[in-house]
């Protein structure tokens, strides 16, 4: 899109304002088609599609599958959010979307439809990092930065310290695979549905987690490293016959879902420390892990540092947390916006360039 003609416009380019009215979101970065609609740090609605059940006889998720549906339920989702928060679309300051990172095809339908958005109802758009957006969660528990912010996705898994707003800086990364990921396979290894993560989290509750002793030895450093684990219970669970296995499957899970989270829990208690700071904030699907928010509030009680524990509809991807970290972005008036690309990783991401050549066409009269 860079470096072409934006077209007419309908309206007088906006210079961002304060964005003091609500903000329209959209989140399609991975597989759920999710719009909110946000007002400072209050969620006013969210509306999440889940693709789970569409993408579960493929065992994962299928990006060109994702990105159809996004098509086929964005506008359908949008609507849904706008009505469920009683607001119209003249009330609207801006509208919000991710850019990135994600799946490429997936992103592009929320940003596509953002763009169609702003440039109908003449509003600035506000291009947002899923990871921010991760993040911002917190802000809706009234969270001050600085803080220490464990991010754990099927994506990502990082420590951020977090120093105003949405700016961080990142002190420890996975190695390998994501905590998701290693929730996800082993739901697998075990013979859970698809997504594993909060299917292992149910049986887990129902298990003995001293059951078996999975290696708690950590990478020395501030990363991560889950791959190491995961082999451990593929190996565990071919040591064992079928009955066994069926017999302790519920332990199995909460031994190896507590091996994943006392690494999470440790690094993140390490890295507060290091930091000097008291404040701790956890989030990404994993964050709505029961293990990791009992074992994190048990330990920072003892250790007297604060904790907060986003509500688990805004820990899985949402447009919610799209729009609380919004609050701290810029507004990107029209054409600058038309700009913008997804991206898939963040190194890829561009800022958007303004676009080459203005258009000679003011607002069409059929639009006045
Ligand atoms: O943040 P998210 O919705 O999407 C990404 O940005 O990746 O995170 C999805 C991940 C999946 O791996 C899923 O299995 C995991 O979060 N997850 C959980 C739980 N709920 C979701 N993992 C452990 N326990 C849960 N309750
Ligand atoms: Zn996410």
């Amino acid at each position: 899109m860079n470096g072409a003609s934006p077209g007419p416009s309908p309206c007088a380019p906006i210079v961002p304002s304060s964005l003091a009215g609500p903000v329209l979101c959209l989140e399609t970065s991975c597989d759920d088609t999710s719009a909110a609609v946000v007002r400072g740090r209050e969620v006013l609605s969210s509306i999440v599609s889940s693709q789970n059940e569409l993408h579960a006889q493929f065992g994962g998720v299928v990006p060109e599958v994702a990105s159809r549906r996004h098509t086929e339920l964005v506008n359908e989702v949008v609507a849904a959010a706008m009505s469920a928060a009683g607001v119209g679309w003249d009330d609207l300051a801006a509208v919000a979307t991710t850019q990135g990172p994600g799946l490429i095809g997936a992103l592009l339908v929320g940003l596509a439809a953002a763009k169609a958005i702003a440039y109908r109802r003449c509003l600035p758009l506000i291009p947002v990092n899923h990871i921010q957006g991760h993040i911002a969660a917190n802000y809706a528990l009234g969270v001050e930065a600085p803080f220490v912010c464990l991010v754990a996705s099927g994506g990502h898994t990082l420590l951020a310290v977090v120093e105003e707003g949405v700016a961080y800086r990142v002190t420890a990364r996975t190695m390998d695979d994501a905590a998701g990921e290693a929730f996800d396979k082993g739901a697998r290894l075990l013979g859970l549905g698809y997504p594993g993560g909060r299917e292992l989290d149910r049986l887990a509750a129902a298990g003995d987690a001293r059951y078996v002793r999975f290696p708690r030895a950590v990478p020395r450093g501030r990363d991560f490293s889950f791959s190491g684990l995961k082999t451990a219970l593929l190996y565990d669970l071919r040591g064992r016959d079928v009955a066994e296995v069926e017999a302790h499957r519920a332990d199995i899970a909460a031994s190896y879902q507590a091996a994943i989270v006392s690494q999470l829990v440790e690094k993140t208690l390490t890295c507060a420390d290091a930091e000097g700071l008291r404040s701790i904030a956890i989030a990404g699907g994993v964050a709505a892990n029961s293990g990791l928010r009992s074992a994190l509030g048990e330990r920072c009680e003892t250790e007297g540092l604060q904790l907060a524990l986003p509500p688990l509809s805004l820990c899985t991807d949402n447009a919610g947390m799209i729009g609380l970290a919004a609050g701290f972005l810029p507004a990107l008036p029209w054409p600058t916006y038309l700009a913008l690309d997804a991206f898939a990783s963040d190194s890829e991401a561009r800022p958007a360039r303004p676009a080459k050549r203005r258009p000679r066409a003011a607002r069409p009269a059929e639009w006045s």
